[in-house]
C-alpha cells in the first residue's frame, strides 16, 4: 500500500480528503495535534492500518524532520503528501498582532514547506511521488480582512509552480487544488447571510462542499493524473468564473 500523509486530516477539508483516498487504496496517515471523534471514527470504519493518526503540531517546525524520519523509519517512504493544514485567522491588517501575522505564516507557509523538503526526498530516491497544496480563491482573488490568509495561500500556488519544475524529471508531480468557500470550523464565525452573498455570487448559485475538494485530490493522486503538475485546480462552484 502507498502512504499518504494528509496535514490537518482530523476535521473538515483534510479528514474528507484522508477518507476519500483511504477508499482509493492509500494507507493514510492523519495528521493533526488532537484525534477528533470524527477521525476516530474514520479509523474504526477502516480495515487495521488503512487510517492512521500522527499528532503532531506544525508550528514546531525544528521538528519536522524527525518526523519524517520517524514516519519513514516505521511505515516505510510517504508516496504522497497532502499539505492541507492551514489556520484561517481573519483580521484587518492595521490592527493584527505581529505575533498573528507570524503564527499564520509559520503553519500556512513554512511548515508546509519544509515538510515538502523532506518528505519529497524519498519521492525524489524512489523516483515516484506526488504533493498536494491545499491553497484557496483568495490566494489569487480579494477579500478585505484576509490579507495575511491570502498571501500564504498566494505563497503555496508559487511554491507549488517552481517545485513542480525541479522534481518533475524524477517522477514527481506537485499540484494545488484552491477551493472557494466551505462548511468547516475554519469559516464557522461567518453568518447565515455572508454564506447565501457568497452563494449568489458562484455560478452554480451553491457552495462547495469539503467532499469535491477531496474528490479533486483524489484525481492528482491518481494515474489518470500522471502527466498533470504544477498546476491549479479551482474548486469553488463557479464562484470566480
Ligand atoms: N473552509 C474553507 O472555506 C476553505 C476555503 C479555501 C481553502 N481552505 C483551505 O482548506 C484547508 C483546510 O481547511 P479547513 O476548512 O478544513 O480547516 P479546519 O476545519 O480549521 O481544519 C484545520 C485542520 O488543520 C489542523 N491544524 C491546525 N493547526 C495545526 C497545527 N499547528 N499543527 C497540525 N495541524 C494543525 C487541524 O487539526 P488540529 O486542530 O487537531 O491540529 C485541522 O485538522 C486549509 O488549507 C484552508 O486554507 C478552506
Amino acid at each position: 500500500m502507498r502512504n499518504v500523509l494528509v496535514t490537518g486530516g482530523t476535521r473538515g477539508v483534510g479528514l474528507a480528503i484522508a477518507k476519500k483516498l483511504a477508499a482509493d487504496g492509500f494507507r493514510i496517515f492523519a495528521l493533526g495535534r488532537r484525534e477528533s471523534p470524527d477521525l476516530e471514527a474514520a479509523i474504526a470504519e477502516m480495515p487495521s492500518g488503512v487510517m492512521n493518526f500522527v499528532p503532531f503540531d506544525l508550528a514546531q517546525i525544528d521538528l519536522i524532520a524527525e518526523l519524517v524520519r520517524e514516519m519513514k523509519a516505521e511505515h516505510g517512504p510517504l508516496y504522497g503528501l497532502i499539505n492541507n493544514a492551514a489556520l484561517g485567522t481573519d483580521g484587518l491588517l492595521s490592527n493584527m498582532h505581529n505575533s498573528d501575522i507570524e503564527r499564520l505564516v509559520r503553519l500556512n507557509t513554512v511548515a508546509p514547506i519544509v515538510l515538502t523538503k523532506y518528505a519529497v526526498r524519498s519521492m525524489m530516491t524512489s523516483g515516484s511521488g506526488r504533493i498536494v497544496n491545499i491553497s484557496s480563491i483568495i490566494g489569487s482573488t480579494g477579500y478585505s480582512g484576509l490579507s495575511v490568509y491570502g498571501a500564504t495561500k498566494a505563497s503555496m500556488l508559487g511554491f507549488t509552480r517552481s517545485l513542480a519544475r525541479e522534481v518533475g524529471r524524477l517522477g514527481v508531480t506537485v499540484n494545488a487544488v484552491a477551493p472557494g468557500f466551505m462548511d468547516t470550523e475554519m469559516t464557522a464565525g461567518l453568518k447565515e447571510e455572508g454564506r447565501v452573498k457568497i452563494a449568489a455570487r458562484s455560478a452554480l448559485k451553491r457552495l462547495a462542499e469539503v467532499e469535491d475538494v477531496a474528490g479533486a485530490v483524489s484525481y492528482l493522486m491518481s494515474d489518470a493524473a500522471r502527466n498533470v503538475t504544477g498546476t491549479t485546480i479551482t474548486v469553488d462552484a463557479g464562484n470566480t468564473a
